[in-house]
């Protein structure tokens, strides 16, 4: 008695296990694998509806024991085909993931090059179109000026447009240079770093100190690039919202590994609370885009009244 319990048992469940396959089969979209497991199931529920047979005609026949061992076989032999496609199925899936994902760091590092690219050719217009320019308006002013240094009167409005000429010389050359340093085109990351630290620290804003064992060595345009936006981006950061009064950043390379590392004393942030909330803005998302364009590391740490903390390592 209790063996027929147990045998109506497994058919019911083994039932259910098969009918919950076949429903599920329209969702594989009738997959060759899902189908085979499923027919395993119905044969698995089969075999047990021969279990009961035998239960109550008692001695089995050849022919059912017979049908009962070959069931086992196509069991077996479906369960192991339908694993196995579905194996393939899994590495296909993951084949995809990988080349999706290549293929996204590759449109990522097209825009980036392209906004770099971009900032070049606007610089470049700039110095090139609009410097001459400036360049001759000074020369003909202090042509002028001596023309008007002996006539009376003049003299006080020629001198503020020289100085107003100046300052807009100047604001080019800044504005040419901030598009595309060319110190990093010309000198490399740690040169160009090592200019911006310096005319921060000019301002005296803040003090910024700079090491790094890689005085004149090059690397990859788009990972110099990468390099020196981020240490930009983080020391602008440190200066408009931490009120830091010291920071020390560290650019190193050891074998083909660079690192960069950032630390400053500023009043610190959550950046869980900046990564979820309207605070969010696009400065540290676009170090974490860079870095991972050039299949690099960007680990940020910071936590209220502690100051904050960046490191960038890069394989290169
Ligand atoms: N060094 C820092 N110290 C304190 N808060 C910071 C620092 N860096 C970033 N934050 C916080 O994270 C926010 C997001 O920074 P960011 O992505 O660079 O955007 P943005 O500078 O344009 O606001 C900032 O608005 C600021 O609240
Ligand atoms: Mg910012």
């Amino acid at each position: 008695m209790v063996r027929l319990v147990a045998i109506m048992i497994s058919i019911i469940l083994q039932i259910i296990a098969a009918a919950i396959a076949i429903r599920f089969m329209k969702l594989t979209k009738y997959r060759l694998s899902w189908i085979l497991l499923s027919l395993a199931f119905v044969l698995i529920a089969a075999r047990t509806f021969i279990q009961l047979i035998e239960y109550f005609w008692g001695e089995p026949s050849f022919r059912l024991m017979m049908l009962d061992d070959w069931l086992g076989v196509s069991i077996s032999i479906l369960i192991i085909v339908g694993v196995v496609l579905i194996r393939e199925l899994f590495y296909s899936l993951k084949r995809a993931e990988i080349q999706r994902a290549r293929a996204e760091k590759r449109v990522i590092n097209a825009i980036i090059r392209t906004e770099e690219n971009e900032k070049k050719r606007f610089a470049k217009d700039l110095h090139d179109g609009l410097g001459p320019i400036l360049s001759s308006v000074k020369m003909s002013l202090s042509a002028l000026e001596k023309k008007v240094a002996r006539s009376d009167g003049g003299s006080e409005i020629l001198g503020s447009i020289t100085s107003m000429t100046n300052e807009a010389i100047s604001a080019l050359k800044d504005i040419s240079n901030n598009l595309s340093p060319h110190i990093l085109t010309n000198f490399g990351p740690a040169s160009a770093i090592r200019d911006f630290t310096r005319k921060i620290n000019q301002t005296g804003a803040l003090e910024i100190e700079f090491k790094t064992n890689m005085e004149k060595q090059r690397l990859d345009p788009d990972t110099e690039v990468v390099l020196y936006r981020a240490a930009c981006e983080l020391i602008n950061n440190s200066i408009q919202h931490s009120g830091a009064t010291h920071i020390d950043i560290e650019l190193t390379s050891v074998d083909n590994i660079v690192t960069m590392q950032f630390i400053e004393n500023g009043k610190g942030f959550d950046p869980k609370k900046v990564k979820s909330g309207d605070k969010r803005g696009m400065g540290l998302s676009n170090i974490e885009t860079r870095v991972r364009s050039v299949n690099g590391i960007f680990i940020l740490e910071s936590e209220e009244g502690e100051g904050t903390s960046a490191l960038i390592k890069l394989t290169v």
